[in-house]
């Protein structure tokens, strides 16, 4: 199997391809023998998109034109079913480079939640590197797993996932100081610090996501406490599309605002204390444990997506990945799927962990 993380060329069966037509509508298709995308627009057929290169226009029966390009990972990540909130390309981008994710690194992730990060480190990592995902729910996991193999076709060797609470199966997954770069995306990632600071190599970068400022300020106040990492950074990302044409030349009416925080800090060596920790540890804090509690997402009632919905997901993910296997010959569908469905890209609805 090939490590190949970026598809190019021609259209192959089993590819991915996103077509835009009448009215900038999308459809995300998986080409196979004797596939056919229906609308009332027409018919086009997959052995037309075969063989053509990435980019082309294609005209269906009805003689509308519809654009064929294999999607981008951001395209993928936002169109993807997910069993969990998504990170956002914006803020994927950024944990990137925030939490410095170079080829080879050895990286530990949790939640894997719908796998969008997921997919966003293993490119990072390069065939050479090693991501282990951590995962307290089961399906979550499934979905996540078929996100990305669909996305790139295969398993990448470089993967593996854990399924289980980080802070119970991180010390027994990862040798004491191996890993390189840690990335929490989950609602309390105080509660795993400990687990990861043991985890981490000196120097090591740990960044956790968090959507709300009472978690930013309670995981801020938890890394410093435990006197073993650098200063907490924290920052938002804020990305501001343009109209450009001709003079009318804004800013988009539109954006994602708040999706949520990122925060970092370095792991030191044993023992060292920095000048300004010493100084710190003389002042009294000004919070109390309670006081951070009570505004966490859970405290003040955000939803958590029902047991059927998370099923209907793991479902939706499963048939994605089956149909890709199938046009590209490589294994038959899950029992029970109906594997030849059109996988038509939709936004689904968003939830929240
Ligand atoms: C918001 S989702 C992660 C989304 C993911 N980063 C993505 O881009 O698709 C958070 C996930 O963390 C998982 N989780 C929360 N606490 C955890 C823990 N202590 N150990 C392992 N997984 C955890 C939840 O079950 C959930 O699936």
């Amino acid at each position: 199997m090939t490590e190949d993380l970026r598809p190019s060329g021609p259209f192959r069966l089993g590819d991915r391809v996103q077509l835009t037509g009448p009215k900038g509508r999308l459809h995300t298709v998986t080409l196979r023998e004797n596939g056919e995308l229906h609308t009332h627009h027409g018919v086009l057929k997959h052995e037309q998109i075969v063989g053509q290169p990435d980019g082309s226009v294609l005209t269906n029966s009805g003689g509308h034109e519809y654009l064929a390009l294999r999607p981008l990972l951001r395209d993928f990540v936002m169109s993807m079913p997910r069993g969990a909130a998504i990170v956002y390309p914006k803020d994927a981008a950024q944990i990137l480079a925030s939490a410095d994710i170079f080829p080879g690194a050895t990286v530990v992730e949790a939640g894997v939640g719908s796998g969008a990060l997921s997919l966003w480190l293993l490119r990072a990592i390069g065939p050479s590197g090693r991501l282990v995902s951590f995962e307290r729910r089961e399906e979550f996991s499934q979905v996540a797993e078929a996100n990305v193999e669909t996305f790139l076709g295969h398993r990448p060797a470089s993967w593996q996932v854990v399924v289980g609470d980080l802070v119970e199966a991180l010390p027994t997954a990862l040798e004491a100081g191996s890993v390189d770069r840690v990335v929490l995306d989950m609602l309390a990632p105080w509660e795993c610090i400990d687990v990861v600071a043991d985890a981490l190599t000196p120097g090591g970068v740990v960044l956790c996501y968090v959507a709300t400022a009472t978690q930013l300020s309670r995981v801020a106040e938890y890394v410093r406490g435990t006197g073993l990492f650098t200063e907490p950074e924290a920052s938002e990302t804020m990305v501001r599309g343009w109209h450009v044409e001709g003079l009318a030349v804004r800013p988009d009416h539109r954006m994602v605002a708040h999706t949520g925080f990122l925060i970092t800090a370095r792991r030191l060596a044993p023992g060292a204390v920095p000048p300004d920790v010493r100084k710190r540890a003389l002042k009294k804090p000004s919070y109390a444990d309670e006081d951070v509690e009570v505004w966490t997402p859970g405290a003040v009632g955000d939803r958590e997506i029902t047991d059927k919905n998370l099923r209907k997901r793991v479902r939706e993910a499963q048939r994605a990945v089956d149909g890709a296997r199938i046009a590209s010959g490589v294994a038959g569908p899950a029992a029970g799927l109906d594997a030849a469905a059109e996988d038509v890209g939709a936004d689904p609805e968003p939830v929240v962990d």
